[in-house]
């Protein structure tokens, strides 16, 4: 496995300049929530720096590699291909950047789409890459206190935004996304039978 310094250097020739920003942003939250939240430290600093690592990959090249790497397209992700940087990103990180730890590859691999039952890591990258200091908007500030003291209840307000977000720009809603919000809230409701 590579050092956070060597991963650092690699991305900043990779990545444009803002999406390099933004990734040391993600780093930076999900190590301060790694450590509210009794998670390895190690693991949320590597995966928050890596969990954009394919965005500067263009569509084919993101088709190319999905293929080469037998990942699964859908209707959605085959028509909102942008999607497929978390998956592909997810390999990446496991050829390129030599990860090894399931829960970090599963942290990039579902950090756009969400899924039913995440980890505590998983659910840390997704919500560093939402609340990240370069983010700004109606509500970020509230979401980043929440985060501080409930991080399934900050969590779920984060998928309900992307939701929002994707209905209001009349852009397709990927399943998971879905699943993910309602296995948070039965969670959250202690409904789940
Ligand atoms: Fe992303
Ligand atoms: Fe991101």
């Amino acid at each position: 496995m590579l050092d956070l310094d060597s991963i650092s250097e690699i991305l900043r020739e990779k990545l444009d300049p803002k999406r390099y920003l933004h990734s040391l942003g993600v780093q930076k939250v999900a190590v301060d929530l790694a450590v509210r939240y009794n998670v390895s430290i190690e693991k949320a600093a590597i995966a928050g720096l890596l969990h954009d690592c394919a965005k500067n990959l263009n569509n084919n090249e993101l088709l190319q590699l999905s293929s080469k790497f037998d990942i699964l397209l859908d209707n959605v992700l085959r028509n909102n291909i942008k999607l497929l940087h978390g998956p592909v990103g997810a390999e990446l990180a496991k050829y390129k950047f030599c990860i090894e730890d399931i829960d970090i590859l599963n942290a990039i691999r579902f950090h756009s789409t969400g899924r039913e039952n995440m980890s505590p890591l998983e659910k840390i990258i997704f919500l560093a890459d939402y609340i990240e200091p370069n983010r700004d908007f109606a509500g970020v500030d509230q979401l980043r206190s929440i985060a501080l003291s409930n991080l399934d209840r900050a969590t779920l307000m984060a998928f309900e935004h992307t939701i929002e977000y994707v209905l209001k720009k009349g852009d397709l809603l990927h399943v998971s996304t879905i699943h993910a919000r309602n296995y948070l809230l039965l969670d959250i409701n202690h409904k789940r039978s």
